[in-house]
């Protein structure tokens, strides 16, 4: 009797976790991501038909019969809508988890990075990054955990929050960074949904390189390799690692390197998985600038970099409750 009143009891509890990770994704980066603040049922069932992880720019906007450009992406409708932006140009690149755009506010060129449909993205690469992670809302765990809609949902949303978070705070601390283009308040970037408006790098409408494309003079490649050394003394001494360090993050923008693709990066005291993160961001930026043509040492730029890292721990702020 006792046992099956404990199975009922169970039983509830898992219903109940069950209808809140509906009607809540909880929280997990400082601020509340509730459902409210995700994309709406309508919006989500249009993308559940047709996942696609490369955006192509028919499907997001189409002109309409009054001239005006029509956003068939609910996330652009909205923040253009909400005055972010007023045209969109077309595409600047494809990558791996997410296809960016060249937008205009007025004569401001912006890049609008909208990340693959939530079907169509593995998280595959961000998984040392949840690993770390310790969510205050112990529901939110468990849907990420599970892989539920509601889970998959808030880690969209988280990544996309957690890439302002990180642009906000780099382009504050100095770094050379895309300024992001939507205010510093968590609430604009959950309306902002699966899209990282920012700072267009280049010169006209033509986007910068990245470095890993360009073809550079010994001495050019040299120059470019010392800025990427000291950006990642920098990062160290701001207690982060990117997490995805190479020449294929860097544009290459009229001498000057400029950092971009920043969800993924974390606290570099949180332990094991940041510290594994550092040596591969190490190793694939020294290795990239080799490929350049830089002269390299990866050991006296490991060195430069353990020596800057912070020695208090780390602090639970903007980029989220990492720590412990
Ligand atoms: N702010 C920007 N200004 C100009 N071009 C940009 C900007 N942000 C991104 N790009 C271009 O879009 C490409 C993809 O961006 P990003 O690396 O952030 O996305 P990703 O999907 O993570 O790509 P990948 O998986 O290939 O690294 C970049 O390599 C760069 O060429
Ligand atoms: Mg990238």
């Amino acid at each position: 009797m006792a046992d099956d009143s404990g199975d009922k009891r169970r039983t509830r509890k898992r219903r109940q976790a069950r209808r809140s990770d509906k009607d809540e994704a909880g929280s997990g980066f400082g601020v509340t991501v509730r459902a409210r603040d995700l994309p709406v049922k309508a919006e989500v069932k249009r993308v559940r038909r047709k996942p696609r992880a490369k955006r192509q720019a028919a499907e997001l906007v189409s002109p309409g019969t009054d001239g005006a450009q029509h956003f068939t992406d609910p996330d652009l409708r909205r923040l253009h809508s909400r005055g972010y932006f007023d045209e969109f140009v077309g595409l600047i690149k494809g990558g791996k988890e997410a296809t960016v755009f060249l937008v205009r506010r007025g004569e401001t060129r912006l890049a609008a990075k909208v990340y693959a449909d939530i079907e169509a993205r593995s998280f595959r690469n961000d998984a040392p990054y949840w690993e770390a992670l310790k969510f205050e809302d112990e529901r939110l765990a468990r849907a990420i955990k599970r892989k539920s809609r509601a889970g998959r949902k808030a880690q969209v949303a988280l990544w996309v929050m957690r890439e302002y978070a990180n642009l906000w705070r780099l382009h504050e601390a100095g770094v050379c960074v895309p300024v992001p283009a939507l205010p510093p308040e968590p609430s604009a970037w959950a309306a902002a949904g699966s899209v990282v408006l920012m700072e267009f790098v280049g010169i006209g409408d033509e986007p910068a390189e990245r470095l890993a494309d360009v073809r550079l003079a010994a001495e050019e490649a040299q120059a470019a390799y010392e800025q990427a050394a000291d950006l990642v003394v920098r990062l160290a001494a701001l207690g982060v690692v990117h997490g995805d360090l190479s020449t294929y993050n860097l544009l290459w923008h009229s001498g000057e390197i400029v950092l971009i693709d920043l969800p993924q990066l974390m606290d570099v005291r949180v332990g094991h998985a940041a510290r594994e993160l550092l040596d591969r961001d190490l190793a694939s930026l020294t290795s990239s600038f080799s490929a350049l043509g830089a002269t390299v040492d990866e050991g006296a730029l490991a060195a430069r970099v353990m020596a800057a890292l912070p020695p208090e721990p780390p602090r639970e702020d903007l980029l989220g409750p990492q720590g412990s």
